[in-house]
């Protein structure tokens, strides 16, 4: 089990390049199973929860040819159109194949996901949504059985609350459905927008994606595509957070400025230089000891909560009290407790957390519970006296492409140490 070595105390400085979006790449993967033809997709990042997704992939019968960032898949003939326990257990985004098996086959048999460190996370709203469009579901066993013999039938779609996923499931559902279907409600995040470009580049009919409403046309078949995901945007936050908190100067390349722009807002109130530099790049200075700001986390274009935890790293170093409520999972402060062992004073009250800034923190052997939480403890050994140890960071290369190399090559004093790193040795 591989653990990450952090010096703290070197302000980050140069460049980091942003790789494509994991949770574009994901539902991405998943669309290429509506059509027999070959998608290419581009930019798709080295990390583990796209190598489940592909091993996800060829177990339903699809080809996977991994040429660096580009990923061809051909979904000519299916196998078992199923999600076994083994492979959703690791991977919750699994869920994701639900919608395009019972949209191309007319039936699917998908493992539950179960909870994980952050949640219950049910897919409740994805079963409610095919049924919707006329999808037969059952539970047994651990499993989701979707039968849709006849093919799905356009319909209206209200969701009773934003959900992502659910939201690329049921256009993917859609997308080959007899008739129109109308969704409400639906998520605005920029990876449902990028999801809907590639099936239209695939020969769907969508209008609205991005906002709440979505509409759909059915078509009888849909063809392949060549496509590039979009900038991870979680991750270009992580590296802006990165830079301001170690007072550098730090230039974010291949990134989407436009998807971040609640989290720049609370930087800057908080002190933080941030400039666009070009379409694609952002450049983050910050001289001095940031200033204590609240955030409240909510559904695109509010503050995502994938970037909760890293800003809470931020603000457990800067001058005054911060209030961070998170409003969209009831379990997301495990890296409170991680980061108090490194000196933080942060009092957890429900969905809120109140955060008293100290002069430092001082590094500790902390452990990472889920992708983002060890994001942060990354963060926090960046800029804590001493030497920190991260340990399980396989929570953080779910997420993450070659994240020590990157923050290295800006000048952080990081390094990998476990059986994968003495293989590369
Ligand atoms: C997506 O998860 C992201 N994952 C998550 O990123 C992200 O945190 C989340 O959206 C919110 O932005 C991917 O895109 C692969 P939701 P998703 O359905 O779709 C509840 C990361 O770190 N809910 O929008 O699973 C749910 O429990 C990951 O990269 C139901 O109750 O999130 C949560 O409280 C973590 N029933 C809320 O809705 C359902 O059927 C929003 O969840 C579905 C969701």
């Amino acid at each position: 089990m591989d653990t990450f070595l952090i010096q703290g105390g070197r302000p980050l400085a140069g460049e980091v390049a942003v790789s494509g979006a994991k949770n574009s790449a994901l539902p991405a993967l998943a669309a290429a199973l509506l059509t027999a033809e070959p998608v290419v997709l581009e930019r798709i990042p080295a990390v583990r929860d796209i190598g489940t997704m592909e091993s996800l992939l060829k177990h339903i019968g699809a080809g996977v040819a991994v040429d660096g960032g580009t990923v061809t898949i051909e979904a000519g003939k299916l196998n078992e159109p199923e999600a076994p326990y083994d492979l959703v257990k690791t991977m919750r985004a699994s869920s994701l194949v639900l919608g395009p098996l019972v949209g191309r086959t007319g039936r699917a048999r998908v493992s539950m996901p179960g909870g994980c460190a952050i949640g219950a996370r049910p897919i409740n709203l994805h079963v409610s949504a095919l049924e919707q469009l006329g999808a037969r579901i059952s539970q047994a066993h651990g499993y989701i059985q979707a039968e849709a013999p006849g093919g799905l039938r356009g319909s209206l779609v209200h969701f009773d609350r934003i959900t992502v996923t659910g939201t690329e499931d049921v256009l993917m559902a859609a997308v080959l459905a007899d008739g129109e279907t109308v969704i409400e409600n639906a998520a605005r995040e920029p990876e449902v927008s990028d999801l809907a470009a590639l099936l239209t580049k695939m020969g769907a009919k969508i209008e609205g994606a991005g906002t709440s409403t979505i509409t759909v046309k059915g078509v009888a078949k849909l063809h392949g595509a060549r496509h590039a995901i979009i900038p991870d945007r979680i991750e270009a936050g992580t590296f802006l957070i990165a830079g301001a908190m170690t007072r550098g100067d730090l230039r974010i390349m291949n990134c989407e400025p436009a998807h971040l722009h609640a989290l720049v807002a609370r930087m800057r109130q908080g002190g933080a230089e941030i400039v666009e530099e070009g379409p694609n790049a952002l450049r983050v200075r910050a001289a001095r000891r940031l200033e204590a700001a609240d955030i409240t986390t909510e559904e695109y274009p509010g503050f995502a909560t994938d970037l909760q935890a890293q800003y809470m790293a931020m603000m457990t170093a800067a001058n005054g009290i911060s209030f961070i409520t998170e409003t969209i999972f009831e379990n997301r402060f495990m890296h409170a407790l991680e980061l108090m062992r490194m000196g933080a004073t942060i009092r957890i009250e429900g969905r809120q957390a109140i955060v008293a800034g100290v002069p430092a923190l001082t590094g500790a052997q902390v452990i990472a519970s889920d992708l983002r939480a060890s994001a942060s403890l990354v963060l926090a050994g960046l800029v804590a006296q001493g030497e920190t140890v991260v340990d399980r960071v396989y929570h953080i290369d779910r997420g993450y492409e070659r994240i020590e190399e990157k923050l290295r090559g800006a000048g952080a004093g990081i390094e990998r140490r476990g059986q994968a790193a003495a293989g590369k040795a």
